[in-house]
Order: structure tokens, then sequence, then C-alpha cells
């Protein structure tokens, strides 16, 4: 996906002190916006995993709006993994640590066939948190997860480290 990085800076666009003072908030919606450029995006990421994964897992919220568009243009189906409480049963639960407090994410573990190779993809890895909750869903449910793909990476906040033994591909990394 390194080709396409230049594609995804040309459309952020950066927002000081949001959505709390001394945050830089990358907004990817100049992105979405612009039809061709996401359009580019969405047959680049295609073109790289195409005939590598049987389904494609977005994260909520962004990534979800990633995962559906791939999902259709390699063929595949799409996965849900969802902020806790949003998703009826059965359902397996990971809880995992914010900077305040906790957060939880949820898989319906029916949704995945066992054996499968899974490509997680969401919008920005931070901490990594959300991304390493997820993975340990999908593989509790029987997928394979050698494929991470991240819009944005946020080297700083170390969430690669979270994600050792996966191939991480950044489109951008900060
Ligand atoms: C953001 C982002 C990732 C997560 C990354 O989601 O979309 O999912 O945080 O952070 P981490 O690596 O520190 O876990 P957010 O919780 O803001 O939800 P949203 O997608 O619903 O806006
Ligand atoms: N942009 C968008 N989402 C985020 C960011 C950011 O800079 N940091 C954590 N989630």
């Amino acid at each position: 996906p390194q080709e396409l990085t230049g594609l995804v800076l040309e459309h952020l666009r950066e927002i000081p002190d949001f959505p709390e003072p001394g945050v830089l908030f990358r907004d990817i919606t100049p992105l979405l916006a612009d039809g061709p450029a996401f359009s580019r995006l969405v047959e680049g990421l295609a073109d790289h995993y195409r005939g590598r994964v049987d389904a494609v897992a977005g994260l909520e919220s962004r990534g979800f709006i990633l995962a559906a568009p791939l999902a259709v243009a390699l063929g595949t189906g799409m996965l849900t993994v969802r902020k806790g409480g949003k998703l009826p049963g059965p359902v397996i639960g990971a809880d995992y640590a914010l900077e305040y407090g906790t957060a939880r994410m949820e898989l319906r573990p029916e949704s995945v066939e066992p054996g499968s190779r899974v490509l997680v993809i969401d919008d920005v890895l931070a901490t990594g948190g959300t991304a390493a909750a997820s993975i340990s869903l999908l593989e509790q449910a029987g997928a394979r997860v050698d494929d991470v793909c991240m819009l944005l990476e946020l080297a700083a906040l170390g969430g690669r480290a979270q994600l050792a033994g996966r191939r991480l591909a950044s489109v951008v990394v900060f």
C-alpha cells in the first residue's frame, strides 16, 4: 500500500486540539468525500490483498467504512468487530485499557469460518488496544489473522508492538 501514501496524505485534514487540547487529529473525511480518491484507495488495497484473504474484518466505526468496499472489491464477506453492547448474541468480548478507563470489542463467533484468513482493517492505529483486542476475538473464533491494514499509524503511540507476528501494512506512518 506504499503507492497509496501520497494519495492519502493529499486528502487528510489536520485539526489541532481535537478532541482535546494537545491532540493533533487526522481527519479522513476529505478522502472519503472525494469519489475518485476513495475509489483509487479501495482499488489499490484490493490489488494488494487479492487472493490472499478470505474475509475482511472492520473495526467499529471507521474501520467499517474501509472494510465494506474492500470486501466487495475482493469478492469476500465482511466481518464486523463491534463496540460492546451493539451485537445480538451469542457474542464473545474482549476488554482493553484506555488512557482513562476501559473499552470493549465484541464479535459474533458464528460469523467466522474456522481456518479462514481474515484481514483486519481500521483507519487509525494508535495504542493498538482496539486492534489487539479485535484480533484476539477473531482468533478465538477460529480465524487466522496474518494481515493487518491501517490507513494511518501514529507510531509514537507504539501500537505496532501490540501486533507482533502479523504483517502490518500502514498506508501513512506519522
Ligand atoms: C479510533 C480508531 C481506532 C482506535 C485506535 O476509534 O478508529 O479504532 O481509535 O486507537 P487505539 O489504537 O489506541 O486502540 P474510536 O474509538 O475513536 O471510534 P470510532 O471509529 O467509532 O470513531
Ligand atoms: N485521528 C483520527 N482518529 C484517531 C486519532 C487521530 O489522530 N488518534 C486516535 N484516533
